[in-house]
C-alpha cells in the first residue's frame, strides 16, 4: 500500500514560491540538460489530469539542427508579420521585445495533442470536444512547474504557424500543435513577468472571483 503523503505548511509555502517564481523564460544559459532530467519532467507532465483519462499529450524532442533552424525561420517570419500588425509606439516597443529563446535554449520540445486518440472512449468530450486540447495544455503547465522546481526555465513560443511546424517535424496528421517550448537553465530569475518589467503589459487583474 502506498503511504498517503502529508503536505505540511512548509511544503505549501515552498509550493507557493514555486508558483510565484515560475516564469516564462527567453534568456537561457547554453549549458545542456541531461536526458534523464528531460525525461523526468516529461514523466511528471504525463501525470496531469486528462478528459476521460485520454492522456492525449505527445512530446517531441527537437534536437536536429536543421529542424530547429526551420522552426526558427518560421518564428522570425511570424514575428515580422506580428510586428506589422502594430503601429507607431506599440510597434517600436514590440520590436524591442525578446519573444523566444530558440537560439540559446539547449532543448526544444513540441507538445502535440493526439486528436484521434480513442483512449478514454470519448468520455467527457461529447458536448465539449475541446477538452482534449485543454488536457494537453494542462500537461504543459505541469511540466512548466516541475521544470522550475528542478531549476529549469521554460519559454512558450506561440509566434509560429502550427501547420508549418507540423510539416517541419513530420507530425502525424491527427496531431495538433499545442505548444512549442524552449527549455534550459535560466540566465536570470525574476518574481515579475518580463512583459510587465518591460512595460508591455502591467495590468494585473485583481477581482478574479465573481460571487
Ligand atoms: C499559451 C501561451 C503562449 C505564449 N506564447 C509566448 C510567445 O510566443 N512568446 C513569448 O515571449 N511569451 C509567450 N508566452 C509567455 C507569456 O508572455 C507569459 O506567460 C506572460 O507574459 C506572463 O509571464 P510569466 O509566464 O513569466 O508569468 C506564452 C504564454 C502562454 C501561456
Amino acid at each position: 500500500m502506498d503511504t498517503v503523503p502529508k503536505f505540511d505548511d512548509l511544503f505549501i509555502s515552498h509550493f507557493a514560491d514555486l508558483v510565484r517564481w515560475r516564469r516564462d523564460v527567453r534568456r537561457f544559459r547554453r549549458e545542456p540538460i541531461s536526458s534523464e532530467l528531460l525525461e523526468t519532467i516529461i514523466n511528471f507532465a504525463s501525470l496531469s489530469p486528462s478528459v476521460g483519462y485520454s492522456q492525449p499529450w505527445r512530446f517531441v524532442c527537437v534536437r536536429n539542427p536543421n529542424l530547429r533552424s526551420a522552426v526558427r525561420n518560421n518564428f522570425l517570419a511570424c514575428n515580422v508579420a506580428a510586428l506589422e500588425s502594430y503601429e507607431d509606439e506599440r510597434a517600436a516597443h514590440y520590436a524591442k521585445l525578446k519573444l523566444a529563446g530558440l537560439d540559446e535554449a539547449p532543448e526544444h520540445l513540441a507538445v502535440f495533442c493526439d486528436m484521434e486518440t480513442q483512449v478514454g472512449h470519448g468520455l467527457g468530450r461529447q458536448t465539449m470536444p475541446e477538452m482534449l486540447e485543454y488536457s494537453a495544455v494542462i500537461s504543459v503547465h505541469t511540466l512548466w512547474l516541475v521544470a522550475r522546481a528542478y531549476g529549469l526555465g521554460v519559454g512558450w513560443v506561440s509566434i509560429l504557424e502550427p501547420a508549418e511546424i507540423k510539416k517541419i517535424l513530420g507530425a502525424p496528421s491527427g496531431w495538433k500543435l499545442i505548444a512549442y517550448l524552449c527549455i534550459g537553465y535560466p540566465e536570470e530569475e525574476h518574481l515579475d513577468p518580463e512583459l510587465s518589467r518591460n512595460a508591455w503589459e502591467r495590468y494585473r487583474k485583481q477581482e478574479i472571483l465573481i460571487r
